[in-house]
């Protein structure tokens, strides 16, 4: 039974070009309810943490130091089989490998800075929406 909402953060790169509004925008418009949003600011260790599972690979210095560069939009989104639709509305993880229509496609400038995470399994869609909202923020 897939899982009823995914976690979504739009990149500190995004949010500096002023992406957010139409971002938000496509996600609601291909069906997702938004249910918790924060704007927030990560500090490096809480990026450390919340990109644990990279650990060790030559990109994890760098991608937690742009992750904690500037604020970041958190996203709790509902809807019918959230995880695999949502990946498909952002597009592959490499924009250069993006199909056209998708966010990554229309607002990355890198494969660090590719607009907007999302979660890509329900251990870690649950995880990742417990990092930043509790059961209070969600509606
Ligand atoms: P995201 O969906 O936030 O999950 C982990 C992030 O690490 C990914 O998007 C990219 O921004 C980044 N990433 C993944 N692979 C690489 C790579 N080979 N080089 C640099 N950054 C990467």
């Amino acid at each position: 039974m897939p899982l009823g909402y995914t976690f979504g953060m739009i990149k500190p790169s995004a949010c500096r070009k002023n992406h957010v509004g139409p971002i938000l925008a496509m996600i609601n418009q291909a069906g997702f309810r938004i249910s918790a949003i924060r704007s927030t600011k990560l500090t490096k260790e809480e990026a450390e943490t919340f990109y644990e599972m990279h650990r060790g690979k030559e990109f994890y210095e760098s991608l937690c130091e742009f992750m904690s560069s500037g604020p970041i939009i958190a996203l709790l989104l509902e809807k019918e089989n959230a995880i695999e639709d949502f990946r498909k509305l952002i597009g592959n993880t490499n924009p250069s490998m993006a199909e056209e229509g998708t966010i990554r496609k229309m607002f990355a400038e890198s494969l660090q800075k590719n607009a907007i995470h999302g979660s890509d399994s329900i251990e870690n869609a649950k995880r990742e929406a417990d990092f930043f909202f509790n059961q209070r923020e969600r509606y």
